[in-house]
């Protein structure tokens, strides 16, 4: 492959890894962009894809072009073509039938059922590379590719704190610890959640809509499942009825089985908004794969803290945090960590010494 072949392929896998991002994440499908390139290396058509039940991006790409267009061409895709017929048919079929002379590829399609399509197009004799950008690829479907390798969806566990790890006031109040350009990155992040999670105490004590919001107050695009856990009741005329989504209600409390009621609801990636007992319930479970604090320049003492028993009883049991990211937003900070062991309690000699 010539320098210049190579570029060329570059930057169509750049636009095509934009073209994914500009669809829908959290829901049921990962985000995928593709370029179909002419022999040429100019660009002959460009697709995405827009959400379960729509064309997958090779697919949106070919449906541009008059039959017989794409022959010769090489297809520049983000992820793996799909080998299944799910509520399309196999786009390494769609590949082959328009005379596709080669394929490139980011990522690796994880999801068992729909793999196998570079095997596929190998054999009808379609040139295949895989890998080109793939850690970009992964990054922006990161979300999903866990959820598919877990069999459960992502679980990022959010709340706003003052420096002291009170999450509201004696009162239960908690309106607004954290200012205003702090709640416009929540919203923008909870858009990119296909759920959004509270127990029934935070319901009840804050009646949050759970939409995901401008900062003039009008809705973003994306709109994750508003989802409430508890045996409790959620008042008629709570503000999440009025949800352009329905409310999901799971009475259960297990965190393993609120993941999968929200599964089946289509989401891959859940935003946990607390309060403190739902998002302690989770974190004993194993169950979250991020967390984002939102820390303001205040202290409220008392007994409302962020995080309930978590059963580490010694300083060898604490959960060890990798912190990936701290941003100041306004006038408080962000912190943005995972658990270095999500499912295990985090023994350190050197802390036990
Ligand atoms: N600063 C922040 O970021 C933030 C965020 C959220 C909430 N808050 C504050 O937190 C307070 C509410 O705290 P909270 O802990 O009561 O809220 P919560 O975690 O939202 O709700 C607790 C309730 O959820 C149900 N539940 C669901 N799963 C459970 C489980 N695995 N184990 C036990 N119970 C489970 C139980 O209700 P049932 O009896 O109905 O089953 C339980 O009483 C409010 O003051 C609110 O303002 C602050």
């Amino acid at each position: 492959m010539t320098a210049g072949v190579a570029t060329r392929l570059q930057s169509a896998m750049r636009r095509a890894l934009d073209l994914a991002a500009e669809g829908p994440a959290g829901g049921p499908n990962p985000q995928v962009g593709c370029v179909l390139l002419a022999p040429d290396g100019a660009v002959l058509a460009e697709g995405r894809h827009r959400g379960a039940g729509t064309p997958h991006a090779e697919i949106d790409a070919l449906s541009q072009l008059p039959t017989g267009a794409a022959r010769g061409a090489t297809a520049v895709v983000t992820l793996e073509p799909c080998n299944h017929t799910g509520r399309t048919g196999p786009c390494a079929v769609a590949l082959i039938e328009a005379g596709v002379a080669r394929v490139v590829f980011a990522q690796r399609d994880p999801y068992a059922p729909a793999s196998g399509g570079a095997e596929r197009l190998r054999a009808a004799g379609v040139e295949v590379e895989e890998g080109l950008l793939a850690e970009e690829a992964e990054a922006l479907n990161e979300h999903w590719t866990v959820a598919v390798r877990r069999g459960r969806p992502w679980v990022t566990a959010k709340w706003a704190s003052s420096l002291d790890g009170r999450i509201a006031a004696a009162d239960g109040t908690s309106r607004w610890i954290s200012g205003p350009v702090s709640r416009a990155d929540v919203h923008r992040r909870r858009a990119e959640h296909g759920a959004i999670i509270v127990g029934t105490g935070t319901a009840l004590a804050d009646d949050p809509g759970l939409t995901a919001r401008r900062e003039d107050g009008s809705l973003l695009s994306a709109q994750p499942v508003p989802v409430v856990v508890g045996a409790r009741d959620v008042p008629a005329d709570a503000l999440v009825r009025r949800h352009p989504r329905p409310l999901l209600h799971v009475r259960d409390h297990r965190p393993d089985a609120v993941l999968a009621a929200v599964a089946e609801a289509g989401a891959t990636a859940v935003f946990l908004e607390g309060g403190p007992t739902l998002v302690t319930a989770f974190l004993a479970a194993g169950l979250v794969d991020e967390l984002l604090v939102y820390l303001a320049p205040t202290l409220i003492g008392g007994p409302r803290l962020a995080i309930a028993d978590l059963g580490v009883a010694t300083i060898a049991d604490q959960r060890r945090l990798d912190v990936r990211e701290v941003r100041t937003l306004g006038a408080d900070l962000l912190v943005v960590a995972r658990p270095v062991d999500p499912g295990v309690p985090h023994t350190d000699s050197a802390a036990s010494a």
